[in-house]
């Protein structure tokens, strides 16, 4: 099973930046998960929450900020003194490093009520497309179905997951019609006779947020093909499957 740093690595570094990224790498993480959204001027930044509050020391919307201004704010004393000159990081720029550093993303695109799922899509799309970022380093999820149907026309070649809370009765139905390789759950939900029919369907299975070794090393012996995770737990026995 393998390790997926969840928004980097979450317990060692401020969340969606990249000292998250280069303390993915220092653990031996080949994974790591990010938060992608849209700023006031439509370009695309790691960020999880709808407002800049938490983990920034800037107040209000994130769509409702430039990239100029969000480009100037701290995104990492609040996690701590250590990490005050840390920035915000645009997607070109993280999987840059992602690349450099041979680390896969989880690019998930994340959306609020108010948001434009087509232009998230299109913007996330076109970075890649500027970048000379390798396809099978990539596996795009979403909560948002209509996102996956977005980025498999933008982008074919990169594999998608869709992301649910709990796995819904018509899984299988949905992972068809939306052509995805990959089923993201929350582990809490999840029993192990529905991680046996989503493997035995052909499909990988990954689980989040999980940050107990027991835990992980259940969902292992389950047939779980990777988890997220904020901590950096050891690599759980279990079946060795490769994640999209
Ligand atoms: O992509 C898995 C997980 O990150 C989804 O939940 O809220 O941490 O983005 P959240
Ligand atoms: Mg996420």
């Amino acid at each position: 099973m393998l390790l997926c740093g969840h928004r980097g690595l979450a317990s060692l570094a401020p969340e969606n930046t990249l000292s998250g990224l280069d303390a993915a790498h220092k653990q031996g993480l080949t994974w790591v998960e990010i938060d992608v959204q849209l700023t006031q001027d439509n370009q695309v930044v790691l960020f999880h929450d709808e407002r800049l509050h938490r983990c920034t020391n800037g107040r209000g919307l994130l769509r409702e900020h430039s990239w100029q201004q969000l480009s100037r704010l701290d995104a990492g004393r609040w996690f701590s003194a250590e990490f005050a000159s840390e920035r915000l990081v645009l997607l070109h720029d993280y999987l840059t490093h992602a690349a450099r550093l041979n680390i896969k993303v989880n690019i998930e695109l994340k959306l609020y009520p108010k948001d434009n799922a087509a232009n998230l899509s299109q913007q996330v799309s076109r970075v890649i497309s500027c970048g000379a970022f390798a396809h099978a380093n990539l596996l795009f999820s979403s909560f948002e179905p209509n996102s996956l149907v977005q980025m498999q026309r933008l982008q074919p070649t990169i594999a998608r997951a869709l992301l649910v809370e709990r796995i819904p009765t018509d899984w299988h139905a949905a992972l068809q019609r939306l052509d995805c390789a990959a089923l993201n759950c929350n582990h809490r939900h999840l029993t192990q006779a529905q991680a046996q029919a989503v493997n035995a369907a052909g499909y990988q299975l990954n689980c989040y947020t999980v940050n107990s070794q027991r835990q992980a090393d259940t969902l292992a012996s389950w047939g779980v093909n990777m988890i997220f995770t904020d901590k950096p737990l050891r690599q759980a026995p279990g079946a060795q499957h490769q994640a999209p």
